[in-house]
């Protein structure tokens, strides 16, 4: 069913003026006052807003940044010390740029699981999780480049690490990483292309992203806690008996978690800025320098799980190929989940076992990327045991966790293992 755009005739002169010639109010309505969204709506259903909020928050703060950070080498961490101590309010913004980016990816994993739980990957909604997953990936790229643009320690030194993963490609690998950064080492020439790919290439691809991400799910219409589609059954106005227009009803929801969110990151952004080092690491408040190699070289929480897809697999070449083996599966999630039935309300334990595990494997998973593990089993067993060849194999072990939902749902799925509860006909 194809989202029709009914025209609209404003009260309003000026409006109708403009609507005549360009039907701007017209679009608008029809993804607000005229876009009808399942009733059932549930708390999950938040952070897609809140990511929108947290999209804005980095682009906002970013340009007021932008205004006094110096993309070299030799002055961008002393402009940004001059940002935190001299510039009126500086430190606000820059703690809301680089707080918001830690509570940004907190909404959008929280956005994803959402999506996990309700098979809101599922058909018709494949395009509308590819795009979100293409999101993910480029919101990645963003946060990386960004963490390096203070030139800390581990803006430096995490440079060096992701960058020269590149060359472990066959053949051009290493042409690969110099090319990338324009150096033998990160160096200026990095953190000025990085500077120019942060604050306008990625952010413009990230804005097209989202703006496409929400058309295509307003052509399909939103999914749903009970994941029955709305469209389904509609009233003699044609209009889903199970959907209320998305503007007033979500409009104000959105407005009062968003509330909600603003004052959690006051909070944090007043009080604990780096929470304890998770968000902007200690070593990132000493300025570069290629002669001295942090004790432990380590990104930032929401890339651990990965890192530590590259730390417990011995080979190089192999842990990369893991690493991107991870990112294409939630891709291709939609193909490789045949269940007949989307909510997990109506999956029987099969697949909710397999959902569990994989989310507690992402999750220590980046215990074990941040370098969490190794010191517990310290604490626990004392000097007598390996504690990093344990760390190793327990990362081992979450991996198979990781790919294991990946296999269970595409066996469980595809050969019709799978028994379902009835799904009820309208929303619950
Ligand atoms: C900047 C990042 C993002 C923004 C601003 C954003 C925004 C939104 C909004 C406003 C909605 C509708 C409200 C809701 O369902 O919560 C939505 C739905 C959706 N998003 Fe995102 N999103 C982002 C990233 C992602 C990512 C990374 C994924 C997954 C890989 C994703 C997958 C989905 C799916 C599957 C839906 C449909 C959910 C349903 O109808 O049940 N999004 N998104």
């Amino acid at each position: 069913m194809t989202l029709k755009i009914e025209r609209i005739t404003p009260r309003n002169r000026l409006l109708a003026w403009v609507e005549d010639r360009l039907p701007v109010v017209s679009f608008v309505a029809a993804h607000t006052s005229r876009y009808y969204a399942p009733k059932n709506f549930n708390i999950w259903y938040l952070f897609g807003a809140l990511a929108g909020v947290a999209l804005v928050n980095q682009l906002v703060t970013g340009i007021f940044l932008a205004m006094h950070f110096k993309p070299s080498a030799a002055e961008a961490f002393s402009s940004v010390e001059y940002i935190m101590r001299d510039v009126e309010w500086g430190w606000l913004i820059r703690y809301m740029h680089s707080t918001g980016a830690s509570l940004f990816f907190v909404v959008i994993y929280l956005h994803m699981f959402r999506g996990l739980m309700y098979g809101s990957y599922k058909r018709p909604r494949e395009l509308v999780w590819v795009l979100g997953m293409s999101i993910y990936l480029v919101l990645m790229a963003e946060a990386f480049m960004g963490y390096v643009l203070p030139w800390g320690q581990m803006s430096f030194w995490g440079a060096k690490v992701i960058i020269s993963l590149f060359g472990a490609i066959p053949i051009v690998g290493d042409g690969l990483s110099h090319w990338i950064m324009g150096d033998y080492v990160p160096a200026d020439a990095t953190i000025n292309r990085f500077f120019a790919l942060h604050v306008i290439a990625l952010p413009l691809v990230l804005l097209l992203l989202v703006a496409v991400h929400i058309l295509a799910l307003h052509e399909v219409g939103s999914n749903n806690p009970d994941g029955i589609e709305i469209k389904d059954k509609t009233g003699s106005d044609g209009k889903p008996l199970d959907g209320i227009p998305f503007h007033p009803y979500y409009s104000v929801e959105d407005l009062l978690s968003t509330s909600v969110f603003v004052l959690v990151a006051a909070f944090l952004i007043f009080f604990a800025p780096t929470v304890g080092g998770l968000f902007l690491e200690h070593d990132n408040f000493t300025e570069a320098n290629p002669l001295v190699t942090p004790e432990h070289i380590k990104p930032v929480w929401y890339f651990t799980p990965y890192y530590a897809m590259l730390r417990v697999i011995p080979d190089k070449v192999m842990g990369v190929v893991v690493m991107f083996l991870a990112i294409i599966a939630l891709f291709l999630l939609p193909w490789l989940d045949r269940g007949k039935v989307k909510s997990v309300r109506y999956r029987r334990f099969g697949y909710k076992a397999a959902l569990g595990v994989f989310v507690v494997s992402f999750v220590l998973l980046g215990a074990v990327g941040i370098g969490a593990v190794a010191p517990l089993l310290s604490r626990l067993f004392g000097s007598g045991i390996d504690v990093n060849l344990i760390e190793n194999w327990i990362g081992r072990v979450l991996l198979a966790g990781y790919f294991g939902f990946f296999a269970f749902t595409w066996v469980y799925t595809r050969f019709g293992i799978e028994r379902t509860r009835p799904v009820p006909e309208r929303v619950t």
